[in-house]
């Protein structure tokens, strides 16, 4: 099939960008024509979220899949309106990584009562009612804030007295927020000595982990270590830590979630201490899915995606190839 450039169309709703796209051959529903997805992006907040609309954008030209695409630049009520344009427009399939968690039973109603299936990337929703999404595709965020909390534990097991952590939490409400703040929670529980003097959103950006680090450095006398629950707030975090004098990685340790370019070289240079990965890759599994789903196959609940952690060896060892 010839490629089409990608075209832009308005979407009528402040700030929210529809693209679409078609590609190659292969994803073609019923009637012979290409599957149509709906894909509801959270934003455009981190270098994990580029990486992720990337995968998502080049894995469907591979797949022949055609893709309208939204931004709903962090806000529920942008994808809520880009899934009913989507469910309107009659496409086969609808994609989403919800920005928030709760809040998604009546509009998973319409894309069911319209017999669109809809699969979550991602992050989860809280909806009991689990047949309102075919599956769920994307981290173990609880299992993510479990390791920077074993890093934790490991780093400062023999270290005396208090040791005063400082938490950049991820979008108020959203299920990797929520889950990397519980499971490091979890973990560190288990020693008094570890306490959270300060936790407070940085919305997974970067301008706001500085601006939020900021803040905690003016009021807390003594910070021991920075869990930044992405790399973009750990990023910013470190550019307030130099202006206020101090030596990130030295210091403030710092332990964040990710693996993106940025952070591996930081870690590489010695200014972050350890990052777990989150894939932001799903795009050929996504598109797989999607594949099926069309095609009224059976898939499992819950997909996972395979992931590691970083120590400076292998962050420069990872270098080389990282591709976002
Ligand atoms: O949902 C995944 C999270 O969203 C990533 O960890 C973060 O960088 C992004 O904004």
């Amino acid at each position: 099939m010839a490629r089409k450039p990608w075209t832009a169309i308005v979407a009528g709703v402040a700030g929210l960008l529809v693209l679409t796209a078609c590609g190659g051959g292969g994803g073609t529903g019923e009637g012979g024509g290409a599957i149509t997805l709906g894909f509801a992006q959270v934003g455009a907040e981190s270098g994990w979220r580029t990486a992720n609309t990337k995968s998502i954008q080049e894995s469907a030209k591979a797949a022949g899949i055609e893709l309208k695409f939204s931004d709903a630049q962090q806000k529920q009520e942008n994808q809520i309106t880009a899934i009913r344009s989507y469910i309107q427009q009659k496409v086969k399939v609808i994609a989403f990584s919800p920005v928030v968690e709760s809040g998604w039973d009546t509009v998973l109603k319409e894309a069911k009562t319209a017999n669109i299936p809809v699969i979550l990337t991602d992050r989860a929703v809280d909806s009991p009612d689990k047949t309102l999404y075919k599956t769920f595709l994307g981290s173990d965020f609880v299992a993510e804030g479990k390791k920077a909390g074993q890093w934790l534990t490991k780093e400062f097991g023999s270290a005396p007295g208090d040791v005063n952590i400082v938490e950049l939490q991820g979008t108020t409400g959203s299920a990797p927020a929520n889950d990397r703040k519980k499971g490091f929670a979890d973990v560190i529980s288990a020693e008094p000595k570890f306490k959270v003097v300060a936790s407070q959103t940085g919305e997974f950006t970067r301008a706001k982990g500085k601006e939020v680090m900021e803040a905690f450095l003016k009021s807390q006398p003594k910070i021991d270590v920075l869990y930044a629950h992405n790399d973009d707030m750990a990023l910013g975090a470190i550019e307030a830590i130099e202006a206020a004098g101090k030596v990130p990685g030295k210091d403030i340790k710092i332990v964040s979630v990710d693996g993106v370019r940025d952070a591996l070289q930081a870690l590489a240079d010695g200014k972050i201490n350890h990052v777990v990965e989150c894939n932001p890759l799903l795009g050929p599994q996504l598109m797989d899915l999607v594949k099926k789903v069309a095609a009224g196959e059976q898939v499992p609940p819950r997909i996972e995606t395979a992931e590691t952690e970083f120590d400076q060896a292998a962050a420069k060892a990872a270098l080389p190839q990282r591709q976002y």
